[in-house]
């Protein structure tokens, strides 16, 4: 009976000493899983910063290539996917949401395209003024500081831009850039992202959205962000307006719902 309990106990211990070479095993997988795809992020930015660079080099209106696309601002595959859709798309009526890298190209478009109309909104006047400095702002260019305010939704909190349907009023807006304000808020235990993220686009669906439109969201590698992405999508849905997907990767990721018009640009 003993030699019995004593043999059991042996054969537990053995598999005990298994499992945790295994489980070491499956650690080191997950840790080369991890880095395998943080090289393809790297590869993914280098390829569109390569391909952004050889798109803009004949450009007839992005002018001043002076661009920082690095940390918490704009990368290589906002840019591109921002470009094509500007240069193929041609929008009339931008709606901005976060002014930063991405308005040195927006601001230059609408400097070329005198009908198209551009409104820039941003939350920090600090930022406003100093990066304004870069920019040529033409007078169909217009840019809004607007406070930020916390918003309940589906039991959490959120922050958006305050009064922000003054701005819309009645527009129709067939390119909207989505990339502020910023996705997480600052605590004493650090950054804290946010359930849903740059929720201002719901307050749009439909009556601000054109027959033929764009929305681009930005930093949807993070889940804040693709829910609202999502639920964008379940309010077009709601509302009987078709549409057509885009998704773009490289350091960070975009998506975009099109309409039929721009569907072409899922391609690009
Ligand atoms: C993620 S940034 C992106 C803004 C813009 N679309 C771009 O391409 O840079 C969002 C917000 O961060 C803030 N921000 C961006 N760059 C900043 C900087 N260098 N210093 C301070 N705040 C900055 C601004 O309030 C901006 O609206």
């Amino acid at each position: 009976m003993k030699k019995d309990s004593n043999e059991k106990a042996k054969q537990i211990d053995s598999l005990k000493k298994k499992l945790k070479a295994k489980q070491k095993e499956i650690n080191k997988l997950k840790e080369q899983n991890k880095r395998l795809k943080q090289i393809q992020k790297n590869n993914n930015e280098l390829k569109y910063a390569f391909v952004f660079n050889d798109t803009i080099k004949e450009s007839l209106w992005l002018k001043k290539k002076d661009f920082s696309l690095v940390n918490s601002a704009a990368n290589y595959s906002l840019m591109y996917s921002l470009y094509r859709i500007l240069n193929d798309a041609q929008p009339k009526n931008i709606l901005e949401l976060g002014l930063g890298q991405t308005s040195k190209a927006t601001t230059q478009y609408a400097n070329h395209f005198k009908d198209a109309k551009l409104t820039i909104v941003e939350g920090d006047q600090d930022w406003i003024d100093i990066f304004s400095q870069n920019l040529e702002i033409s007078d169909n260019v217009e840019i809004v500081q607007l406070d930020i305010e916390e918003f309940e939704y589906d039991n959490t909190t959120t922050y958006r831009f305050k009064d922000f349907l003054d701005v819309a009023g009645s527009e129709k807006y067939d390119l909207i850039i989505i990339d502020g304000p910023q996705g997480f808020i600052d605590t004493d235990e650090g950054r804290q992202l946010l359930h849903y993220s740059r929720t201002n686009v719901w307050q749009l669906i439909p009556d601000n959205i054109a027959d033929e439109f764009i929305i681009l969201m930005d930093d949807c590698e993070r889940k804040g962000e693709t829910r609202t992405f999502n639920h964008v999508k379940e309010l077009m849905e709601k509302n009987n307006i078709e549409f057509y997907e885009y998704k773009c990767s490289g350091l960070k990721t975009q998506r975009a719902i099109l309409s039929e018009k721009f569907r072409y640009i899922s391609w690009i």
